[in-house]
């Protein structure tokens, strides 16, 4: 599929750039003829010499030759190939292509490419998941370019995120799938942007709510809303306008298409959410609401005596079940549990009584799932069925759970 092929492989700095020197070589035996433009950064990693030996081309990163003072035209390799791929791309690298800062050969190169670019980032964890890079992508596709999405590395013993270059053999087979969908006319699956919640409006309520006991105390729980929040931007990000109501969190949203309602207690959690929920096509039930709330907050601090006190607490509405028993045949609704015993079956009885299409169980019994990790680890149960998935990062797991979703939108 790649005999003949024109690639200009342009390279840029990460460490992952030693790997651009496989890749070479792969297309290389595949048949194709391999251009290479680095960036000066990606000198620092790679020397010039090895790639242009492994290449038999001398290598292009100057806009001006060193040797002859010869012109490297960039225009020219526009139009000379048949595709470019940019491996490794940094952030730096692809928020100068997404805004055409063409301060050196390879964004020069970038911008005057006649033919598809194809791009595979590798970033640490942190810069990938940032909506900075992450918006920079956003453009790239929008350009048409295609990003190969980068592979998933451990980080630390726990946690497994994505942010890794994509390994060489499956870039290539990336290149292969390129051509080959292109000479059957068909569009490569990796241009497709996921926009499956578009014109649809989604509910989701959000980290933990906070009982007074009087002006100084409450009772509440450890929830971050990291896991709301993440729901929240991946249902914007796939063209949802998003209804989040937070308790108390430190976390800010990132997506336009997000309307955030903060509210403190469950009581205001259940006014805000029973009054939007009937304007939304679906909710998302992800806060740790508490079950439980202070019959009488007193007015002043309570003062330290001698004697042990005692707190009368009432229950709180339950919100999930509330907007259950009014739930419309065209809405969904999804719930949690969280739990540390009887998982599954505690969770079957939550999923019928609050009459929920379906729960994602998270159990604290799981290292790194629950409050406050970043990462995640959930059973999907339906009325017949039960799905386990692996420890991921929180923004992974909310798009497992809205791949759920948007299989059940009828
Ligand atoms: O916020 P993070 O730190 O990222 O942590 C995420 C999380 C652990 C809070 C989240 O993944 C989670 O499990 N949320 C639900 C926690 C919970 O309260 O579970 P539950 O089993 O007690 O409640 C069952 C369902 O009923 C939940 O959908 C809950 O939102 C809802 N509920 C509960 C009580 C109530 N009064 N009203 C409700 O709607």
């Amino acid at each position: 599929m790649l005999q003949g092929k024109k690639i200009v492989l342009g390279i840029t700095g990460s460490i992952a750039a030693y790997k651009a020197c496989i890749l070479a070589r792969l297309l290389i035996k595949a048949g194709a003829e391999v251009q290479i433009v680095i960036t000066p950064a990606g000198k620092e990693f790679i020397t010039p010499i090895t790639l242009s030996a492994l290449t038999s081309r001398p290598v292009v990163s100057e806009f001006f030759s060193g040797r002859d003072g010869t012109w490297n035209s960039h225009v020219d390799l526009g139009q000379w190939a048949d595709a470019m791929l940019i491996a490794p791309a940094t952030a730096a690298s692809i928020a100068k292509m997404a805004h055409g800062v063409a301060d050196n050969m390879l964004i020069t190169t970038y911008l005057s490419m006649k033919a598809p670019v194809i791009i595979a980032p590798a970033m640490d964890l942190d810069m990938y998941a940032h909506p900075s890079t992450q918006e920079n992508l956003d453009t790239l596709r929008r350009y048409g370019n295609i990003i190969i999405e980068p592979a998933s590395g451990e980080l630390a013993s726990h946690l497994v995120g994505k942010g890794r270059m994509e390994e060489p053999e499956n870039i290539v087979r990336e290149l292969e799938n390129f051509f080959r969908s292109q000479e059957n006319g068909m569009p490569h699956a990796a241009t497709a942007k996921k926009e499956d919640l578009k014109g649809r409006r989604i509910l989701i309520t959000a980290g933990p709510t906070h009982e007074k006991i009087d002006p100084v105390r409450f009772i509440g729980n450890h929830s971050s809303g990291k896991m709301g929040l993440a729901l929240a931007e991946e249902c914007a990000r796939r063209g949802a306008s998003v209804e989040l109501i937070c308790g108390p969190i430190a976390g800010k949203t990132q997506h336009p298409s997000i309307h955030r309602t903060d509210v403190v207690s469950a009581a205001e959690m259940h006014a805000a959410a029973t009054a939007l929920f009937p304007k939304c096509d679906a909710g998302i039930l992800c806060a740790a609401v508490a079950d439980f709330t202070v019959a009488e907050c007193a007015d002043e601090k309570i003062k330290r005596g001698k004697d042990g006190m005692t707190l009368t607490l009432v229950p709180t509405k339950d919100i999930a079940a509330a907007l259950g028993s009014t739930k419309q045949a065209h809405q969904r609704l999804v719930g949690f549990a969280l739990e540390t015993t009887n998982e599954a079956a505690n969770a079957r009885r939550k999923l019928e009584s609050k009459r929920l299409d379906f729960i994602v169980l998270n159990s604290l019994r799981d290292e790194g799932a629950g409050f406050c990790h970043d990462t995640n680890k959930i059973s999907i149960i339906t009325a017949d069925d039960c799905t386990d998935y692996p420890l991921k990062p929180k923004c992974e797991v909310a798009a497992d759970i809205i791949d759920r979703l948007c299989a059940i939108f009828g």
